[in-house]
Protein backbone atom coordinates (compact mmCIF):
# COMPACT_ATOMS: atom_id res chain seq x y z
CA UNK A 1 0.00 0.00 0.00
CA UNK A 2 1.48 3.29 -1.06
CA UNK A 3 1.93 5.80 2.40
CA UNK A 4 0.86 9.28 1.36
CA UNK A 5 2.46 12.67 3.61
CA UNK A 6 0.86 15.53 3.79
CA UNK A 7 0.41 18.54 6.12
CA UNK A 8 -3.25 18.58 8.31
CA UNK A 9 -5.87 21.04 6.62
CA UNK A 10 -8.22 20.78 10.05
CA UNK A 11 -7.62 21.17 13.55
CA UNK A 12 -9.60 17.74 13.91
CA UNK A 13 -6.79 15.79 12.19
CA UNK A 14 -4.20 17.29 14.62
CA UNK A 15 -5.60 14.45 17.20
CA UNK A 16 -5.21 11.90 14.51
CA UNK A 17 -1.81 12.34 13.63
CA UNK A 18 -0.51 12.54 17.19
CA UNK A 19 -1.98 9.37 17.73
CA UNK A 20 1.33 7.13 16.36
CA UNK A 21 3.42 8.13 19.23
CA UNK A 22 0.42 8.01 21.61
CA UNK A 23 0.55 4.43 20.84
CA UNK A 24 3.87 4.45 23.09
CA UNK A 25 2.73 6.34 25.75
CA UNK A 26 -0.29 3.08 26.36
CA UNK A 27 -2.67 4.64 24.43
CA UNK A 28 -4.93 6.59 22.16
CA UNK A 29 -4.79 10.64 23.16
CA UNK A 30 -7.74 11.73 24.62
CA UNK A 31 -9.02 15.56 23.68
CA UNK A 32 -7.42 16.61 26.78
CA UNK A 33 -4.21 15.52 25.32
CA UNK A 34 -4.73 17.11 22.53
CA UNK A 35 -5.39 20.27 24.29
CA UNK A 36 -1.49 20.12 25.00
CA UNK A 37 -0.95 20.49 20.91
CA UNK A 38 -3.89 21.88 19.29
CA UNK A 39 -4.04 25.74 20.76
CA UNK A 40 -0.09 26.15 19.50
CA UNK A 41 0.06 24.42 16.43
CA UNK A 42 -2.22 25.30 13.68
CA UNK A 43 -2.83 21.97 11.01
CA UNK A 44 -0.72 23.25 8.51
CA UNK A 45 2.17 22.55 10.92
CA UNK A 46 1.54 18.70 11.39
CA UNK A 47 2.22 16.13 9.10
CA UNK A 48 0.25 12.50 8.86
CA UNK A 49 1.91 9.86 6.75
CA UNK A 50 -1.88 7.96 5.61
CA UNK A 51 -2.17 4.30 4.40
CA UNK A 52 -5.41 4.48 2.88
CA UNK A 53 -7.24 6.44 5.28
CA UNK A 54 -5.99 5.87 8.52
CA UNK A 55 -2.80 7.58 10.00
CA UNK A 56 -0.03 5.54 10.58
CA UNK A 57 2.62 8.17 11.19
CA UNK A 58 3.00 11.92 12.51
CA UNK A 59 4.99 14.72 13.15
CA UNK A 60 4.42 18.50 14.20
CA UNK A 61 6.27 21.36 14.98
CA UNK A 62 5.52 24.29 17.38
CA UNK A 63 6.26 27.88 16.96
CA UNK A 64 8.78 29.36 19.26
CA UNK A 65 10.62 31.80 20.20
CA UNK A 66 13.63 30.25 22.05
CA UNK A 67 16.61 32.02 23.74
CA UNK A 68 20.35 31.77 22.11
CA UNK A 69 23.23 33.58 23.59
CA UNK A 70 22.43 37.15 22.90
CA UNK A 71 18.76 36.87 22.10
CA UNK A 72 16.25 34.97 20.77
CA UNK A 73 15.31 33.35 17.82
CA UNK A 74 12.00 31.94 16.08
CA UNK A 75 12.23 28.11 16.13
CA UNK A 76 10.42 25.12 15.22
CA UNK A 77 10.46 22.91 18.24
CA UNK A 78 9.45 19.26 17.07
CA UNK A 79 7.04 17.19 19.22
CA UNK A 80 5.33 14.30 18.25
CA UNK A 81 7.18 12.33 15.89
CA UNK A 82 5.71 8.52 16.06
CA UNK A 83 5.52 6.14 13.37
CA UNK A 84 3.48 2.66 14.36
CA UNK A 85 4.94 -0.10 14.87
CA UNK A 86 2.59 -1.93 12.14
CA UNK A 87 4.52 0.81 9.62
CA UNK A 88 8.46 0.89 10.88
CA UNK A 89 11.69 0.87 9.73
CA UNK A 90 9.71 1.85 5.57
CA UNK A 91 11.36 5.56 5.52
CA UNK A 92 8.27 6.61 6.85
CA UNK A 93 10.01 8.86 9.56
CA UNK A 94 12.32 9.70 7.01
CA UNK A 95 9.39 10.92 4.48
CA UNK A 96 8.11 12.57 7.66
CA UNK A 97 11.22 14.93 8.66
CA UNK A 98 12.02 15.50 5.09
CA UNK A 99 8.71 17.08 4.96
CA UNK A 100 8.52 18.92 7.96
CA UNK A 101 12.23 20.28 7.09
CA UNK A 102 11.33 21.59 4.08
CA UNK A 103 8.01 22.99 5.94
CA UNK A 104 10.33 24.93 8.22
CA UNK A 105 12.39 26.21 6.38
CA UNK A 106 9.84 27.73 4.33
CA UNK A 107 8.29 29.08 6.50
CA UNK A 108 11.92 30.93 7.63
CA UNK A 109 12.54 29.75 11.51
CA UNK A 110 16.11 29.59 10.99
CA UNK A 111 16.82 26.36 13.91
CA UNK A 112 14.91 23.31 14.54
CA UNK A 113 15.30 22.26 18.16
CA UNK A 114 13.76 18.94 19.66
CA UNK A 115 14.09 16.38 22.91
CA UNK A 116 15.02 13.35 21.17
CA UNK A 117 13.05 9.92 22.69
CA UNK A 118 16.12 8.27 21.69
CA UNK A 119 19.70 9.78 21.14
CA UNK A 120 19.84 7.44 17.81
CA UNK A 121 17.48 9.43 16.04
CA UNK A 122 17.74 12.46 14.74
CA UNK A 123 21.86 13.24 14.41
CA UNK A 124 21.01 11.44 10.78
CA UNK A 125 18.58 14.38 10.11
CA UNK A 126 21.36 17.16 10.97
CA UNK A 127 20.01 17.59 14.72
CA UNK A 128 23.64 17.93 17.02
CA UNK A 129 23.22 17.31 20.94
CA UNK A 130 23.22 20.72 22.13
CA UNK A 131 22.64 20.43 25.70
CA UNK A 132 23.05 17.97 28.51
CA UNK A 133 20.46 17.87 31.21
CA UNK A 134 20.33 15.84 34.40
CA UNK A 135 17.74 14.40 37.05
CA UNK A 136 18.35 14.73 40.44
CA UNK A 137 17.47 12.26 43.34
CA UNK A 138 18.31 14.03 47.25
CA UNK A 139 17.49 12.42 50.27
CA UNK A 140 16.34 14.92 52.66
CA UNK A 141 18.30 14.12 55.17
CA UNK A 142 21.10 14.67 53.05
CA UNK A 143 20.01 18.08 51.69
CA UNK A 144 21.52 21.00 54.33
CA UNK A 145 22.85 24.01 52.25
CA UNK A 146 26.77 24.66 52.83
CA UNK A 147 25.50 28.00 54.66
CA UNK A 148 23.66 28.94 56.83
CA UNK A 149 20.90 31.76 56.01
CA UNK A 150 17.43 32.63 56.89
CA UNK A 151 15.05 33.43 54.20
CA UNK A 152 13.33 36.95 54.05
CA UNK A 153 10.55 35.43 51.71
CA UNK A 154 6.83 34.37 51.46
CA UNK A 155 5.64 31.62 50.33
CA UNK A 156 1.92 30.78 49.23
CA UNK A 157 0.50 27.82 47.31
CA UNK A 158 -1.64 29.25 45.02
CA UNK A 159 -4.57 27.91 42.57
CA UNK A 160 -4.44 27.76 38.99
CA UNK A 161 -5.76 30.77 37.44
CA UNK A 162 -4.12 33.13 40.22
CA UNK A 163 -0.54 31.94 39.81
CA UNK A 164 -0.73 32.36 36.04
CA UNK A 165 0.51 35.91 36.31
CA UNK A 166 3.01 35.96 38.75
CA UNK A 167 5.14 32.88 37.97
CA UNK A 168 5.46 34.38 33.94
CA UNK A 169 6.47 37.30 35.51
CA UNK A 170 9.44 35.51 37.09
CA UNK A 171 9.98 33.16 34.21
CA UNK A 172 9.98 36.11 31.85
CA UNK A 173 13.09 37.84 34.02
CA UNK A 174 14.84 34.41 33.78
CA UNK A 175 14.38 33.07 30.35
CA UNK A 176 16.13 35.38 28.32
CA UNK A 177 19.54 35.32 30.23
CA UNK A 178 19.00 31.33 29.47
CA UNK A 179 19.97 29.94 26.18
CA UNK A 180 17.46 27.07 25.43
CA UNK A 181 14.22 28.79 27.30
CA UNK A 182 11.76 29.32 25.29
CA UNK A 183 8.75 32.31 25.51
CA UNK A 184 4.91 31.08 26.88
CA UNK A 185 2.20 32.73 26.51
CA UNK A 186 -0.66 32.61 28.60
CA UNK A 187 -2.57 29.81 26.87
CA UNK A 188 1.00 27.60 27.57
CA UNK A 189 0.90 28.47 30.98
CA UNK A 190 -2.58 27.25 31.93
CA UNK A 191 -2.45 24.28 29.23
CA UNK A 192 1.04 22.78 29.40
CA UNK A 193 2.52 24.29 32.84
CA UNK A 194 -0.69 24.96 35.40
CA UNK A 195 -3.44 23.16 34.32
CA UNK A 196 -3.91 19.47 36.83
CA UNK A 197 -5.68 16.98 34.65
CA UNK A 198 -6.19 13.61 36.09
CA UNK A 199 -4.49 11.65 33.76
CA UNK A 200 -0.83 13.67 34.27
CA UNK A 201 -1.13 12.41 37.85
CA UNK A 202 0.74 9.60 37.16
CA UNK A 203 -0.08 8.14 40.90
CA UNK A 204 0.90 11.57 42.40
CA UNK A 205 -1.29 14.06 43.94
CA UNK A 206 -2.27 17.24 42.71
CA UNK A 207 -0.03 19.45 41.21
CA UNK A 208 1.11 22.58 43.62
CA UNK A 209 1.44 25.67 43.05
CA UNK A 210 3.98 28.05 45.55
CA UNK A 211 4.69 31.35 44.69
CA UNK A 212 7.96 32.95 46.60
CA UNK A 213 7.77 36.56 47.24
CA UNK A 214 9.95 39.57 48.82
CA UNK A 215 8.07 42.48 50.20
CA UNK A 216 4.49 41.50 47.84
CA UNK A 217 7.24 41.13 44.64
CA UNK A 218 7.09 37.63 43.01
CA UNK A 219 10.67 36.51 42.24
CA UNK A 220 10.51 32.55 42.53
CA UNK A 221 7.91 29.75 42.18
CA UNK A 222 7.88 25.98 42.40
CA UNK A 223 5.54 23.68 40.88
CA UNK A 224 5.70 20.05 42.29
CA UNK A 225 3.61 17.00 43.47
CA UNK A 226 4.38 14.73 46.21
CA UNK A 227 3.95 11.27 45.40
CA UNK A 228 3.51 9.76 49.28
CA UNK A 229 4.50 5.95 49.92
CA UNK A 230 4.25 5.05 53.21
CA UNK A 231 6.07 1.87 54.50
CA UNK A 232 6.82 0.50 57.91
CA UNK A 233 5.64 3.16 59.38
CA UNK A 234 7.63 5.96 57.85
CA UNK A 235 7.49 7.38 54.68
CA UNK A 236 9.26 6.50 51.56
CA UNK A 237 7.39 8.88 49.29
CA UNK A 238 9.25 12.14 47.53
CA UNK A 239 8.44 15.33 46.52
CA UNK A 240 9.03 15.33 42.37
CA UNK A 241 9.89 18.83 41.43
CA UNK A 242 8.30 19.78 37.63
CA UNK A 243 9.96 23.15 37.98
CA UNK A 244 11.57 25.56 40.67
CA UNK A 245 12.45 28.95 39.33
CA UNK A 246 14.26 32.13 40.92
CA UNK A 247 14.35 35.20 39.61
CA UNK A 248 17.72 35.71 41.95
CA UNK A 249 20.54 34.05 43.45
CA UNK A 250 18.33 34.57 46.95
CA UNK A 251 15.21 33.41 45.46
CA UNK A 252 16.34 30.19 43.97
CA UNK A 253 18.36 29.31 46.97
CA UNK A 254 15.20 29.81 49.02
CA UNK A 255 12.86 28.33 46.65
CA UNK A 256 15.34 25.35 46.92
CA UNK A 257 15.25 25.38 50.63
CA UNK A 258 11.08 25.74 50.22
CA UNK A 259 10.74 22.22 48.16
CA UNK A 260 13.86 20.57 50.44
CA UNK A 261 11.84 21.60 53.39
CA UNK A 262 8.80 19.68 52.53
CA UNK A 263 8.01 17.12 55.82
CA UNK A 264 6.97 13.60 55.67
CA UNK A 265 8.55 12.91 52.70
CA UNK A 266 12.25 10.69 52.27
CA UNK A 267 13.48 12.21 49.00
CA UNK A 268 13.21 15.40 46.60
CA UNK A 269 13.44 14.54 42.55
CA UNK A 270 13.45 17.05 39.81
CA UNK A 271 14.36 16.14 36.15
CA UNK A 272 15.88 18.38 32.99
CA UNK A 273 18.29 21.02 35.23
CA UNK A 274 21.04 22.52 33.50
CA UNK A 275 24.94 21.43 34.40
CA UNK A 276 25.86 24.72 36.07
CA UNK A 277 22.73 24.53 38.36
CA UNK A 278 23.15 26.67 41.41
CA UNK A 279 22.24 23.31 43.63
CA UNK A 280 25.70 22.18 42.86
CA UNK A 281 27.13 25.07 45.31
CA UNK A 282 23.88 25.65 47.67
CA UNK A 283 24.41 21.94 48.90
CA UNK A 284 26.68 20.86 51.69
CA UNK A 285 27.07 17.43 50.03
CA UNK A 286 26.35 18.27 46.27
CA UNK A 287 27.06 14.33 45.90
CA UNK A 288 24.14 13.43 47.72
CA UNK A 289 21.84 14.88 44.05
CA UNK A 290 23.36 11.62 42.36
CA UNK A 291 22.94 14.09 39.13
CA UNK A 292 22.40 11.92 36.49
CA UNK A 293 23.19 13.05 33.25
CA UNK A 294 21.56 12.71 29.41
CA UNK A 295 21.30 14.37 26.82
CA UNK A 296 19.18 17.47 26.84
CA UNK A 297 17.83 19.65 23.54
CA UNK A 298 18.65 18.62 20.10
CA UNK A 299 19.22 21.60 17.34
CA UNK A 300 19.22 21.19 13.87
CA UNK A 301 20.46 24.75 11.82
CA UNK A 302 18.25 24.85 8.95
CA UNK A 303 19.37 28.16 7.24
CA UNK A 304 22.37 28.42 8.58
CA UNK A 305 24.03 32.40 7.97
CA UNK A 306 20.30 33.14 9.07
CA UNK A 307 20.78 31.24 12.54
CA UNK A 308 24.41 32.31 13.14
CA UNK A 309 23.04 35.94 12.52
CA UNK A 310 20.67 35.38 14.89
CA UNK A 311 22.78 34.49 17.74
CA UNK A 312 25.58 36.95 19.61
CA UNK A 313 29.07 36.63 17.95
CA UNK A 314 32.19 37.04 19.52
CA UNK A 315 35.42 38.97 18.86
CA UNK A 316 38.70 37.15 16.88
CA UNK A 317 40.03 36.64 13.09
CA UNK A 318 37.49 35.07 10.54
CA UNK A 319 37.75 31.54 10.32
CA UNK A 320 36.55 29.02 6.85
CA UNK A 321 34.41 25.86 7.79
CA UNK A 322 33.49 23.79 5.41
CA UNK A 323 30.26 22.51 6.13
CA UNK A 324 28.96 19.00 4.66
CA UNK A 325 24.83 18.84 4.85
CA UNK A 326 23.40 15.82 3.09
CA UNK A 327 19.65 16.32 4.44
CA UNK A 328 19.46 19.89 3.72
CA UNK A 329 22.25 20.43 0.59
CA UNK A 330 21.17 24.20 0.84
CA UNK A 331 23.50 24.73 4.10
CA UNK A 332 26.36 22.84 2.39
CA UNK A 333 29.61 24.24 1.35
CA UNK A 334 32.51 26.52 2.44
CA UNK A 335 31.05 29.33 5.06
CA UNK A 336 33.59 32.29 6.55
CA UNK A 337 32.37 32.90 10.05
CA UNK A 338 33.39 36.08 11.60
CA UNK A 339 32.17 38.66 13.86
CA UNK A 340 29.73 39.79 11.63
CA UNK A 341 27.94 36.53 10.82
CA UNK A 342 28.64 33.81 8.09
CA UNK A 343 29.01 34.25 4.92
CA UNK A 344 29.85 31.83 1.72
CA UNK A 345 33.27 31.76 0.33
CA UNK A 346 35.55 30.12 -1.81
CA UNK A 347 38.69 30.32 0.53
CA UNK A 348 40.47 27.27 1.28
CA UNK A 349 38.70 25.36 4.49
CA UNK A 350 40.50 25.84 8.59
CA UNK A 351 38.17 23.34 9.58
CA UNK A 352 35.67 21.04 8.55
CA UNK A 353 32.42 19.36 10.17
CA UNK A 354 28.57 18.28 9.80
CA UNK A 355 26.29 20.28 10.12
CA UNK A 356 25.62 18.88 13.11
CA UNK A 357 28.35 20.33 14.91
CA UNK A 358 27.55 23.75 14.21
CA UNK A 359 24.06 22.61 16.27
CA UNK A 360 25.70 21.31 19.04
CA UNK A 361 27.55 24.55 19.64
CA UNK A 362 24.77 26.52 18.73
CA UNK A 363 23.48 27.44 22.32
CA UNK A 364 26.55 27.57 23.85
CA UNK A 365 26.21 23.58 25.26
CA UNK A 366 29.72 22.89 23.75
CA UNK A 367 32.76 24.17 22.16
CA UNK A 368 34.28 23.24 18.53
CA UNK A 369 37.57 22.34 20.81
CA UNK A 370 35.23 19.56 22.47
CA UNK A 371 33.95 18.10 19.07
CA UNK A 372 37.45 18.26 17.58
CA UNK A 373 38.82 16.27 20.32
CA UNK A 374 35.93 13.77 19.63
CA UNK A 375 35.98 13.67 15.93
CA UNK A 376 33.47 15.40 14.97
CA UNK A 377 35.23 18.51 13.57
CA UNK A 378 38.46 18.27 11.82
CA UNK A 379 40.86 20.78 12.44
CA UNK A 380 42.38 21.40 9.31
CA UNK A 381 44.41 24.45 10.58
CA UNK A 382 46.14 24.16 13.99
CA UNK A 383 44.07 26.89 16.51
CA UNK A 384 41.37 27.03 14.29
CA UNK A 385 38.82 24.98 16.79
CA UNK A 386 39.83 27.55 19.02
CA UNK A 387 39.32 30.44 17.02
CA UNK A 388 35.81 29.39 15.91
CA UNK A 389 35.05 28.90 19.86
CA UNK A 390 35.98 32.99 20.25
CA UNK A 391 33.26 34.06 17.71
CA UNK A 392 30.76 31.84 18.92
CA UNK A 393 30.88 32.43 22.91
CA UNK A 394 28.99 30.87 25.36
CA UNK A 395 27.00 32.51 28.29
CA UNK A 396 26.24 29.62 31.09
CA UNK A 397 24.66 26.03 30.09
CA UNK A 398 21.78 25.69 27.97
CA UNK A 399 18.73 25.45 29.66
CA UNK A 400 15.35 24.06 28.55
CA UNK A 401 12.91 23.16 32.30
CA UNK A 402 10.30 22.18 30.36
CA UNK A 403 10.10 18.55 27.40
CA UNK A 404 7.73 19.38 24.96
C1 LIG B 1 11.52 6.48 15.91
C2 LIG B 1 10.44 6.17 14.87
C3 LIG B 1 9.62 7.43 14.61
C4 LIG B 1 11.13 5.72 13.58
O1 LIG B 1 10.16 5.61 12.56
P1 LIG B 1 10.44 4.69 11.26
O2 LIG B 1 9.41 5.03 10.26
O3 LIG B 1 10.58 3.28 11.68
O4 LIG B 1 11.86 5.23 10.79
P2 LIG B 1 12.44 5.10 9.31
O5 LIG B 1 12.05 3.77 8.75
O6 LIG B 1 12.07 6.30 8.50
O7 LIG B 1 13.96 5.14 9.63
C5 LIG B 1 14.81 6.05 9.03
C6 LIG B 1 16.20 5.71 9.49
O8 LIG B 1 16.26 5.91 10.90
C7 LIG B 1 16.72 4.74 11.54
N1 LIG B 1 16.00 4.64 12.80
C8 LIG B 1 14.70 4.63 12.99
N2 LIG B 1 14.39 4.56 14.29
C9 LIG B 1 15.56 4.49 14.93
C10 LIG B 1 15.91 4.39 16.29
N3 LIG B 1 14.98 4.33 17.25
N4 LIG B 1 17.21 4.38 16.60
C11 LIG B 1 18.14 4.44 15.62
N5 LIG B 1 17.87 4.54 14.31
C12 LIG B 1 16.58 4.56 13.98
C13 LIG B 1 16.35 3.62 10.60
O9 LIG B 1 17.14 2.49 10.80
C14 LIG B 1 16.57 4.27 9.27
O10 LIG B 1 17.93 4.25 8.94
P3 LIG B 1 18.41 3.90 7.45
O11 LIG B 1 17.73 4.88 6.56
O12 LIG B 1 19.88 4.06 7.51
O13 LIG B 1 17.94 2.51 7.20
C15 LIG B 1 9.50 5.03 15.35
O14 LIG B 1 10.26 3.89 15.61
C16 LIG B 1 8.71 5.39 16.59
O15 LIG B 1 7.62 5.91 16.47
N6 LIG B 1 9.28 5.12 17.78
C17 LIG B 1 8.60 5.32 19.04
C18 LIG B 1 8.26 6.78 19.30
C19 LIG B 1 9.48 7.65 19.27
O16 LIG B 1 10.51 7.31 19.84
N7 LIG B 1 9.34 8.80 18.59
C20 LIG B 1 10.36 9.83 18.58
C21 LIG B 1 9.91 10.90 19.55
S1 LIG B 1 11.19 12.12 19.81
Amino acid sequence: MPIDIAACSAPDDVLSAIAPVWHYFGGAPTPQDGERFTPFIEPSRVFAARENDAVVGGCASFPLELSVPGGAVSAAGITVVGVLPTHRRRGIMRRLMRAQLDDVHARGESIAVLWASEDTIYGQFGYGMASVSGNIDVPRSASAFAQPFESRGAFRILGEAESAAPFANVYERVRLSHPGMISRSADWWRLRRLTDPENRRKGAGELNRVLLSYDGEPMGYALYRVHQQLEGGTTAGYVNVIEAIGASPEATRDIWRFVFDIDWVARVKAMVLPLDHPLFFLLARPREMKFLIHDGLWVRLVDLPAALAARRRGEGDPVVIEVADRFCPWNAGRWRLSTAGAERTTAAAELACDVTALGSVYLGGFTFRQLALAGRVNEVRAGAAARADALLPAECAPWCPEIF
